[in-house]
């Protein structure tokens, strides 16, 4: 089974209305203007698009963050993008939020984050049905949404009880098949205390599921840097990075005879 998976493309688009200029979208637009313009060409997401229409997966993932501050002509950008994969129907199609996809409590950007969301997952589920498991071929698929928006100058999360206690259920189910967690927050933080603004908290319980291999694989995004923290059975971590500003995408193939993941980083330079 060969899984692709994308995240962090934040595309940008002027804000729907002036109420941006009174809430974080403020932020998020000087963040865009001065940093995030630089680094994220679309362009790389529609090429993203096209390597993976090439590949032709049996499963396609974006763990989150699509846009910059989850306003409607984002989501509007974004889904046109993205509208190949979901019309594509060879292969099973998955979106999880980002914090910057959930980034203000404005009525009309909720609305589109919903329609986005329920779009991208092909009307499978809807943005309040989450967490959702769902087995798919050889795999055991636990969706989950950790993202709400939060105050100014943060970018944290938290797992509520709600989003711990399913995960929990979920990784001690008896089942043969390998589990895989998808959210937008990486579980393994190597700089806990540097990185407090922007880390997921209430996070342990979860991670000590990982570390002791009832689930067997944590897919996220978030950090725009490609890493995988994987032992020798593919068994761990990914963060995908971002689709715009490292210019790369994962594929991950699981082989159910050797019980083994491969993490491949696909290059769209
Ligand atoms: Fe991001
Ligand atoms: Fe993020």
């Amino acid at each position: 089974m060969r899984i692709a998976l994308f995240s962090d493309s934040h595309t940008f688009s002027p804000p729907s209305s002036w109420n941006a200029c009174f809430d974080k979208r403020a932020i998020g637009l000087v963040n865009y203007f001065y940093i995030r313009k630089h680094k994220h060409n679309p362009k790389y997401l529609e090429k993203v698009v096209q390597k993976i229409l090439d590949i032709s997966p049996d499963m396609v993932i974006c763990t989150g963050d699509l846009t910059t501050s989850g306003d409607s002509p984002e989501f509007d950008l974004s889904c046109s993008i993205l509208s190949p994969l979901v019309e594509n129907q060879s292969f099973e199609l998955f979106y999880v939020l980002g914090n910057h996809d959930y980034y203000v409590k404005d009525k009309v950007c909720y609305e589109a984050l919903r329609k986005a969301f329920c779009y991208l997952n092909r009307g499978r589920f809807n943005l309040e049905d989450l967490p959702q498991s769902l087995e798919i071929k050889d795999l055991d698929f636990c969706f989950v949404n950790v993202c709400k928006p939060v105050n100014l100058f943060v970018s944290y999360a938290r797992m509520s009880r709600k989003n711990r206690d399913f995960i929990i259920n979920w990784a001690e189910k008896k089942t043969q098949k390998p589990k895989i967690l998808v959210e937008h927050y990486p579980l393994i933080e190597e700089h806990p205390v540097l990185r407090c603004r922007h880390k997921l908290w209430g996070e342990k319980q979860v991670l000590q599921k990982l570390q002791s291999g009832e689930i067997d694989l944590s897919l996220c995004g978030h950090v725009h840097c490609p890493t995988q923290k994987l032992d020798e059975r593919g068994r761990g971590e990914v963060i995908i990075g971002s689709a715009t500003a490292n210019k790369c995408f994962a594929l991950i193939e699981y082989d159910e005879n050797s019980d083994v993941f491969k993490y491949n980083k696909i290059s769209v330079e």
